[in-house]
């Protein structure tokens, strides 16, 4: 069933990622979709190509102000995000009938953050980011399979479709080819359906400056709402 309509508030709220955030808790707790945290990124290619695909957004930062995702950093977006540090991100909730636009710089999330992120997860999905060079080519789907079963027994692990018990026994430490990357919201924009298609949509932007340390100072938020 769908929700009723609650257009963007008037005025509009000065932090737009605590809206988003708020907007994704909404969606976690109607169960319309099963993974709410989904979101389109689009990176660009040497040759100016855009590419995108769905991951998973892992965190909302509203103060200072990004989104968390982790990948490997050799994979297609990986590599494109290496050489040129930006993207675009989408959410959609369909059933909510809001969407969420983000943009700007991405930066490699500090290392202690992908470790305890990567410790976090199941111990197949950690196998397999070892035995995966994602967006590489390979054979057959049994090569595959066989490179699981081989990168599992590096690590003393059974093979991956055995149901163990013994989970916390099995050490498989983070990839350095695999961690978080940080979008940090340049621009924000938030959309609404509207009745009769009068969609309700507004901008935020903001300037962010990258520091020596890696980080970004970011200034205040401007917004306006932009016609559907
Ligand atoms: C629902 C869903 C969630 C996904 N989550 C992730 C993710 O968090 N990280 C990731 O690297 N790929 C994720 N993928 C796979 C990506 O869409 C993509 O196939 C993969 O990252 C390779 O993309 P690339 O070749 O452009 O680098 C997800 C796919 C789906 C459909």
């Amino acid at each position: 069933m769908s929700a009723p309509i609650e257009l963007l508030p008037d005025p509009l709220p000065a932090e737009p990622l605590v809206m988003v955030n708020r907007w994704l808790a909404d969606s976690w707790q109607r169960r319309q979709q099963p993974n709410p945290n989904a979101m389109v990124i689009a990176t660009v290619g040497p040759d100016g190509q855009p590419s995108a695909r769905v991951v998973l957004c892992k965190e909302i930062v509203p103060q200072p102000g990004y989104l968390v995702f982790y990948t490997n950093y050799l994979s297609r977006k990986g590599r494109q995000l290496t050489r040129n540090p930006r993207a675009a991100a989408v959410m959609h909730w369909d059933a909510l009938r809001r969407q969420v636009r983000v943009e700007g710089p991405v930066v490699k999330a500090p290392e202690a953050d992908s470790d305890a992120y990567f410790a976090s997860r199941p111990w197949q999905s950690r196998v397999g980011a070892w035995a995966s060079a994602q967006s590489e080519p390979i054979a057959t789907r049994r090569d595959l399979e066989e490179a699981v079963a081989k990168a599992a027994q590096r690590f003393g692990a059974p093979p991956p479709e055995a149901n163990t018990q013994a989970e916390a026994e099995i050490v498989v430490p983070r990839p350095p080819h695999w961690g978080g990357f940080h979008l940090w919201a340049e621009s924000v924009e938030l959309w609404v359906e509207g009745d009769a298609r009068i969609h309700d949509r507004a901008r935020w932007t903001r300037s962010l400056v990258a520091r020596a340390d890696g980080f970004l100072d970011a200034g205040p938020w401007t917004s306006t709402r932009l016609q559907p």
